[in-house]
C-alpha cells in the first residue's frame, strides 16, 4: 500500500474498502436499515422541490415523539451536520462563544469557526463532564453544545448531570444545542432528553436507522424567532433536504420499538466483545455507555503513528485522537460484525506484539 499520511477522517470517508480492510474507522453502521424504509422504492414517484422546512407528514410524526411538541417547531435538514452548521450560524452574534466538550466530534469546531464565533472547551474527564468545569467555561458563553451519548468517547452524561446543566443554562440564559444523534444507541440507561425554551434538539436518521447516506435529519426548538431564521438561511442555502430520504424518514417513524431494541442488543453484545478485547490486549480504555466507540490510549505510542502504522502495514482503519481534541489517544468504531471485530483484535494484537 502506498505510504500517504492520514491528516483528516477525509481520507477515510465514503472510501470503498477492500475485502482485506478491518474498518474501525467511519461511525457508520453497517447493519441494514429496516426494510419498510426501502420497500417504499418500486413506487416512490415524487421529484419536486419540497418545503424548506421538511415535509409534513415526517414533521408531523417527529413532533408525536416529543412532549407537547408541534409540528412547526421542527426543521428537516440534511442530516444532523447541516442542523449542527444552521443553529450555529442562526445563533451567531459578534464576539459570542461557543462551549464545546473537549474531545470532542470532529466537526465541532470547524461549525464554531465557520458561524465566525469563537470556541471556550469544557475538558472532559475520562468520558465525564466535570460540573464545576462546565459551569466556569459556559458562563462565559452563548451557546454550550451537549453531546450525549457522545462522538467520541461513547460516554451517557449522569441524568443528575444533564439536569443541572439544563437549570444552570436556564438560569443564566445560554443555549444548548442538545446533540441527540446517539439517543437511541444507550446501553445503561434510557435517554434524558434535555429541554427548555432555549434548547435546540438535533437528531438524525443516520444512525438509529443506518441511513447515513441518505442524509436526513432534523432540528428542534421552541423559539419562532430561531426557528425563521434557520428556515430563511436554508431557503438560500441548501433549500428543501432530499425528499426521497424524508420519505424514507417517514417510514422509519413508524419502525417498531422491537427492531430497535434487537439492534441495541447487537450493538451491545460487540461493545462487550471489542470493550473486553482491548482491555485485554492491556490498553487503556473505559467502557462506553452509548454510541459505538471505544478510545483507547495506546501506551507509550503517538495516535497518530499508530493510525498510520494499523493502516499502512495492518489494514486497520482506525481515527486519530487529534482529530477530536484528543492528542493521547485512538478512536475506534465498532460498527462491525463479530468476525470482523475479533480479527481486527488479531490485527492489533500483532501490531502490538511487534
Ligand atoms: C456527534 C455527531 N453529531 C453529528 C453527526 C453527523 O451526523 P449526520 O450523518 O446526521 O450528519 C455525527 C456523525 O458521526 C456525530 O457523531
Amino acid at each position: 500500500m502506498e505510504r500517504k499520511n492520514i491528516s483528516s477522517p477525509s481520507f477515510f470517508i465514503g472510501k470503498g474498502q477492500g475485502d482485506d480492510l478491518i474498518s474501525f474507522g467511519s461511525g457508520q453502521p453497517d447493519l441494514p436499515p429496516p426494510p419498510q424504509v426501502y420497500d417504499i422504492l418500486p413506487t416512490y414517484r415524487s421529484f419536486k422541490y419540497g418545503l424548506i422546512q421538511g415535509q409534513e407528514n415526517l414533521r408531523d410524526a417527529l413532533a408525536k415523539q416529543y412532549k407537547d411538541a408541534h409540528m412547526d417547531q421542527f426543521v428537516v435538514t440534511n442530516g444532523a451536520s447541516e442542523a449542527l452548521d444552521l443553529s450555529l450560524r442562526a445563533l451567531y452574534e459578534p464576539g459570542a462563544k461557543v462551549c464545546l466538550p473537549r474531545p470532542y466530534y470532529y466537526s465541532y469546531p470547524h461549525n464554531v469557526a465557520l458561524a465566525s464565533m469563537e470556541v471556550r472547551y469544557y475538558d472532559l474527564e475520562r468520558g465525564k463532564i466535570n460540573l464545576e468545569n462546565f459551569k466556569e467555561q459556559a458562563k462565559h458563553c452563548k451557546i454550550v453544545v451537549i453531546n450525549s451519548p457522545a462522538n467520541p468517547t461513547g460516554s451517557a452524561q449522569d441524568i443528575e448531570t444533564l439536569k443541572e446543566i439544563e437549570k444552570f443554562c436556564e438560569d443564566k440564559h445560554i443555549w444548548i444545542l442538545s446533540d441527540e444523534v446517539y439517543k437511541d444507541l444507550i446501553y445503561e440507561r434510557e435517554n434524558y432528553l434535555i429541554e427548555g425554551q432555549r434548547v435546540i434538539t438535533i437528531n438524525s436518521f443516520s444512525k438509529t436507522y443506518s441511513m447515513c447516506g441518505f442524509r436526513t435529519g432534523y432540528l428542534y426548538a421552541r423559539d419562532p424567532e430561531f426557528l425563521q431564521k434557520v428556515i430563511e438561511m436554508k431557503t438560500h442555502t441548501s433549500m428543501n433536504t432530499n425528499i426521497l430520504g424524508q420519505e424514507m424518514a417517514f417510514e422509519a417513524t413508524k419502525v417498531s420499538q422491537e427492531f430497535l431494541d434487537e439492534q441495541l442488543k447487537i450493538w451491545k453484545e460487540r461493545r462487550d466483545l471489542f470493550y473486553e478485547g482491548l482491555t485485554g490486549l492491556g490498553l487503556d480504555v473505559w467502557k462506553p455507555e452509548g454510541a459505538f466507540y471505544l478510545f483507547p490510549k495506546f501506551p507509550g505510542k503517538n495516535p497518530t503513528d499508530v493510525v498510520n502504522d494499523l493502516y499502512h502495514d495492518h489494514k486497520v482503519i482506525t481515527y486519530d485522537g487529534h482529530w477530536f481534541g484528543s492528542p493521547t489517544r485512538v478512536r475506534f468504531s465498532y460498527a462491525l460484525d463479530k468476525e470482523k471485530i475479533e480479527e481486527g483484535l488479531e490485527r492489533i494484537k500483532h501490531y502490538l506484539d511487534q
